[in-house]
This record gives structure tokens, sequence and C-alpha cells, in this order.
């Protein structure tokens, strides 16, 4: 599954904002599969992370023996983000990957190549871990979901896979970059920011790539619809949902904040991970942005939505209510639901001896 993007990117590096490469087409392309814009908190609590200890798949279990505008900020417990973990073979079969050229200006950043020895926090079954191997990198992968790491690893054999919360894994040596794609969230921000910081060799980059709702005319009757549907159905999480942006404001918004990567981040993902104390751990901080336009039939825009945490707060009068909305958007399109998405990477230098 691929997001393919419809046109070049654009980066914030240096010093500001640089304009578009090209212009947002106006209508769609090509048909796509699948970017999904972001996971919310709030899932029920699925303590524990993982599912029964059911696979035999060689896993390494603990290596070390040798301001943002935050939208959704109650993070009841961060261990809602196991609900990945119960819903993996969907998780695998709908969730994209992420687009070629950010994860080529990610390793460029680093200055990674190819036999260099990464880590990847929260792979999941390998959306961006798949990228990342492709180029010849030797992956390190924090999940702490097993059955996540069961599906993973038969693809990515060569993957030493840390059956671990980021927080509670010990890792054994540093990293030139450490990645995380839509689940650098997930980890406690009150540890993450210096963990990743602590994980990375003095220069060593941190790269953080998601799919973000982006404003565009082209899409912009069809998202209405969505979102009215997902108001009609649960208008609670409607209500926290957050507005898509337009590209100028995300970059803005990303240049004001460029002197804490956290700040940057919790305004790219929505999410409460903004930490003062992260902001002398990393310096260089730059974002790239590239959109992506993407269609879905019904079904698959349900089986998509259903693979998010925000899926899981609903009842299950609430999902049936979306499900229908969504299939009778489709019937009266008569033609798949498009939407725009935004993905998005920053990537900041460790400045090196981290508390
Ligand atoms: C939305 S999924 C993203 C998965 C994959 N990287 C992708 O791009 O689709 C979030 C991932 O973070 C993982 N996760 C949740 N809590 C975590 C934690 N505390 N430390 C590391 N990973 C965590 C989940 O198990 C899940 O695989």
């Amino acid at each position: 599954m691929r997001a393919t993007p419809f046109h070049e990117g654009c980066w914030l590096g240096g010093r500001k904002l640089v304009s578009w490469l090209s212009g947002l087409p106006t209508a769609p392309s090509r048909r796509l599969q699948s970017p999904v814009a972001f996971d919310a908190d709030g899932v029920p609590d699925h303590s524990g992370g993982s599912a029964p200890d059911s696979n035999r798949l060689p896993i390494t279990t603990d290596l070390e023996r040798a301001d943002g505008t935050a939208r959704f900020t109650r993070m009841s417990t961060r261990s809602c983000g196991a609900v990945f973990d119960t819903i993996a073979v969907e998780y695998d079969r709908v969730r994209p990957t992420y687009p070629d050229a950010l994860i080529d200006r990610a390793c460029d950043d680093g200055g990674l190549s190819a036999g260099d020895r990464v880590l990847e926090i929260g792979c999941g079954t390998g959306q961006l871990t798949r990228g990342l191997v492709a180029r010849g990198l030797r992956v390190t992968a924090v999940e702490p979901g097993r059955n996540l790491i069961a599906l993973a690893s038969r693809a990515l054999a060569t993957v030493e896979f840390v059956n671990r919360k980021f927080e509670d894994a010990r890792l054994s040596r540093l990293f030139p970059a450490a990645f995380s794609a839509a689940a650098f969230h997930w980890p406690d921000p009150d540890v993450s920011w210096g963990k990743a910081a602590r994980s990375l060799t003095p220069g060593g980059r941190l790269a953080l790539i998601q799919y973000c709702a982006f404003q565009d005319e082209s899409t912009a009757e069809d998202a209405d619809a969505v979102m009215a549907a997902l108001a009609g159905a649960a208008p609670e999480i409607a209500a926290a949902w957050p507005v898509p942006r337009d590209l100028e404001t995300v970059m803005n918004g990303a240049e004001d904040r460029r002197d804490n990567v956290s700040g940057v981040w919790a305004w790219l993902s929505g999410q409460d991970v903004a930490r003062g104390y992260a902001a002398p751990l990393f310096d260089d901080v730059e974002v790239a942005a590239q959109p992506a336009f993407v269609e879905h039939t019904p079904e698959e825009l349900n089986a998509l939505f259903a693979t998010t945490s925000v899926y899981h707060r609903l009842s299950p009068s609430q999902r049936t209510a979306l499900e229908r909305a969504n299939v009778a958007i489709g019937d009266r399109l008569g033609r798949p639901i498009r939407s725009s998405m935004l993905a998005v990477l920053v990537t900041a230098r460790s400045v090196g001896a981290a508390p």
C-alpha cells in the first residue's frame, strides 16, 4: 500500500518557508490507498500493550543486557496506544506507507548510508520500516505490540524487534538516526524527547513522519460530508477533530515553533507532546511536507477509520451510524470519496549530552 504524492513537496529548511514547488491539482489524478490523518488519544485502556503470547517469532525483548495547538489533550493513559495490537491484521491490510521523497529527505538529513543501523519507535507492522530496509538500513524497531511485530517480522526478517514501549526499552547502542511514523505521540512526552536524544549519537537525527489533515479546495466537499457524518454519529469526537489547515498555515505554524522540536511536532500532529525540556536537546529543526490525494470507497474509508484509536472510543451504535453515513455519502456522490492529506516530516539534530 502506498500513499503516492501527486506533486512535489515543500521544504522548510535553514531559514523559512520555501514556497510551493508546484501547485495543487484541481482534480484527482489517480486512485491511491489509505493515508490516515492521525491517531488521537482516548481509547479504552487495553493495559499491558500486548496480546497473549501466542507467536513464536524471534523477538528481542530487552536489548540492554548488552505549543502546539493540540486538539486531543486528554491522555487518560498512554496504554491506549495498545489498541493497534488488537487489530494488527486489519492495520497491516489498510495502513499506508510513506512518500519516498520524505524518507529520502530524512536519510539525507541524517547523512545515512546503506548498512547504518537506525532506531524506529512504534513500527506497527512496518509501514515506514519497509522503506528504511529498502534503503539498506539496518533497523532496530521498538514496538510494544506482539501481534504487530509478528506481522512485521514476516516481511522484515532483518529487523531487530524490541517488544517494549519506548519508555521501557533498554537499548544497547547509540544510533545515528531515530525514526518514528505516526507513533511518537504515544510514548509519554515527559520521557520520550529525552530518551530519543539519549538514544542518538551526538549530532544524530530524529525523524518524525505522519499524515495530517490537509485543507484543499479540490476535496473540500467530500471532506465536509465526511465530517458531517462523524458529527452526526459522534459529535463529541467531531468537536475535537483537528481542523484541516492549508499548507501555508501548516508551515508558518511550524516555523513559529522551530526553537523546540516538540512544539513543532505538537503543531503538526495535533497532539499534546510539546515540552519545554525538549528545546535544548535538539537543534537544526527542519520540516518537509508533501500533499497526497486519496480516494476511498466507503468500505475502504470505514476499514481505515476502524484502525484509528478514535474508532475505539465509539460505541457500537456510533460505529454503525458512521459507517452507514459514509456508505450514504458514496451512494450520493456516485464515485469514491476523496480526501487530501499532508505527509509531514520533521527532522532535528541531537545536540548530545541529553539529561
Ligand atoms: C498509529 S500506529 C503507527 C504504526 C506505524 N509506524 C505506521 O506508521 O503506521 C502507533 C504505533 O505506536 C505503537 N506504540 C504505542 N505506544 C507506544 C509506546 N509507548 N512506545 C512505542 N510504541 C508505541 C503502537 O503499538 C503502534 O504500533
